[in-house]
This record gives C-alpha cells, structure tokens and sequence, in this order.
C-alpha cells in the first residue's frame, strides 16, 4: 500500500522524487524503489528535518518497534494507514504530536481508491490539506470521526473483496448460461465499472437506476425477484457488520 501510494504521488507530481524518503528494511527493497521512483532511501528510518509529512505504512504488528525508532523524529505530522491502529495509541507513542489516521483501500493501487481520513486535535488546515492532497493522488477522500473508522473498513476497507466476489459469481452465471469465461469476465467487471461511475457522474440514487432497467414483467425484474429471495441486500448489510464488528474485535 505503501508502495501504491508513493508511485501515484510520483507520478502525479505531487511531490517530485527528491523530496520523497522512503525507509525499508530490506536493502533489495531500497535498491528497486529509489531505482524506479527516484526517490532517497534510508534503512533506519532517519527523518529530515524539514519533513512535511511522515506516513506509516508498516504491518500493525512493527508499529511499537518502528514507532521506537522515530519518536524523535521531526516531522511535524504522522500520518498512519495502519488497519485498526487508533489515534489515541497513536498519540501515545507520538505525544504531542498531530496524528491523522487513514483508512485507505485497495484500489489506491490504480488511483481509483477512497481514503477515509479522522484527524487528532493538533492537526492544522494547512496539514489537512497536505494529507488531503496525498490521498487524493490515490482516488477520492472522506473526512469521518474517528469513531467510524472500524465501519469504513467493513466498507470500503473489505469492500474490494465484496466486489471481486460479486463480479466472479455474475461471470460464473454467465458461464453457466454459456457465455465463454473471458467473455464473461469483461461483461461482469465493466458491467460493475460502468454501473459504479453511471451513479457516480448523475448522483442517481441506485433505487432510480434500479427502476429505469426494470420494465414490467422483464428479465431484470425477474432476476431482482431471484436475488431478493435469495437474500442478497441482506447479506450485503450483514457482511458489512459483520466487518466492522471484526475491526472492532482486532483493536482491542
Ligand atoms: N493492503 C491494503 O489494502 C491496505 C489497506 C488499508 C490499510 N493497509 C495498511 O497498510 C499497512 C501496510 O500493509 P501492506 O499490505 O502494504 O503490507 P506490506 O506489503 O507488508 O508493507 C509493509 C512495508 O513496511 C516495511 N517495513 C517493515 N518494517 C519496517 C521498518 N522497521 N521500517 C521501515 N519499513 C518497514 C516492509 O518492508 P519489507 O517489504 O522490506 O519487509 C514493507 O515494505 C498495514 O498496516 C495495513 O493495515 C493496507
């Protein structure tokens, strides 16, 4: 995730590459990325002094030991996309410090993601808009109280897989109705693509979308009919609880 952030900031000259630092422990790691990125590498996670922004992009399970290692550090921001990780944890390993806590997903990795972002009390504007910008290279971004974070991984965090599982059950219906797999596969996925940005560019209510492809006694309805009684709307919403009842679960 690290990684796909950083090639998107580099990319969109948001920041150009001698202005980046990445820290990786692994020397081969450094080696590809300031190889491919440009960018300075550093083994020890030694923060420059007029560092803007410092994000932490470690497994949950390194933040005690990396968080050591720069308590220091001067960056005057801390951004963390560690899954489950709090802002008061987070305030306890950096006090003093403004912490933003962000919760971005998959998709990042082409630009198309959603980054939800919960600030602590000492983040400026100015630091606002700098994480806002960073996210934002990475797809669209959301302020949430930090209360709802563990809902936006059962959302949008989970949600890709969701997603993934419905698009291979619609090329396994196509298949089944003898469509060839690959075909299949492009109808499913750019049937999903396309439905997604049609919402997003008219504001449609998908309700609105739902009712304008459903003529009387059609197909559509007929397979509405099939996933109603299979219970689909509600095994959507209860996944998503079921998720964030697990993020909540795994941050204690
Ligand atoms: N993947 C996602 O979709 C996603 C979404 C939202 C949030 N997140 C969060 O993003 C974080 C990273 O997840 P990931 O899937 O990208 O994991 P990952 O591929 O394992 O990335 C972790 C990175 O941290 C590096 N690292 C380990 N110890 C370090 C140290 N002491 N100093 C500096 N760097 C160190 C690792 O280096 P090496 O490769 O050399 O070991 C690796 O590049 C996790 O906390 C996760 O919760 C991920």
């Amino acid at each position: 995730m690290g990684e796909a952030i950083l090639s998107r900031l580099i990319a969109s000259n948001i920041y150009l590459p001698p202005d980046v630092c990445v820290s990786d422990p692994m020397p081969e790691r450094r080696d590809f990325l300031s190889q491919k990125y440009g960018v300075q590498v550093t083994p020890n996670n030694l923060i420059a002094a007029e560092t803007e922004v410092m994000m932490l992009a470690v497994k949950p399970q390194s933040l005690n030991s990396v968080a050591a290692s720069l308590v220091d550090a001067p960056a005057p921001c801390i951004v963390s996309i560690l899954a489950g990780v709090t802002l008061s944890h987070l305030e306890d390993l950096f006090p003093a410090k403004a912490v933003v806590r962000a919760m971005p997903n998959t998709p990042a990795q082409v630009g198309a993601g959603v980054t939800a972002i919960a600030p602590n009390a000492l983040v400026t504007t100015a630091q606002m808009q700098a994480v806002h910008k960073i996210f934002q290279a990475v797809g669209t971004v959301v302020e949430v109280a930090e209360s709802l974070m563990n809902a936006v991984t059962g959302l949008s965090g989970s949600g890709p897989a969701y997603v993934a599982l419905m698009i291979e059950a619609m090329a396994d219906g196509g298949v089944a109705a003898g469509l060839p797999r690959a075909i299949a596969m492009q109808l499913a996925t750019q049937t999903v693509l396309g439905t997604a940005q049609l919402l997003t560019e008219t504001k449609l209510h998908p309700a609105q979308l739902k009712d304008q492809v459903t003529s009387p006694a059609g197909t559509t309805i007929t397979a509405i009919a099939q996933l109603e009684k299979s219970g689909l709307r509600s095994a959507m919403i209860e996944a998503v609880l079921a998720a964030t009842r697990r993020a909540d679960e795994l941050g204690k």
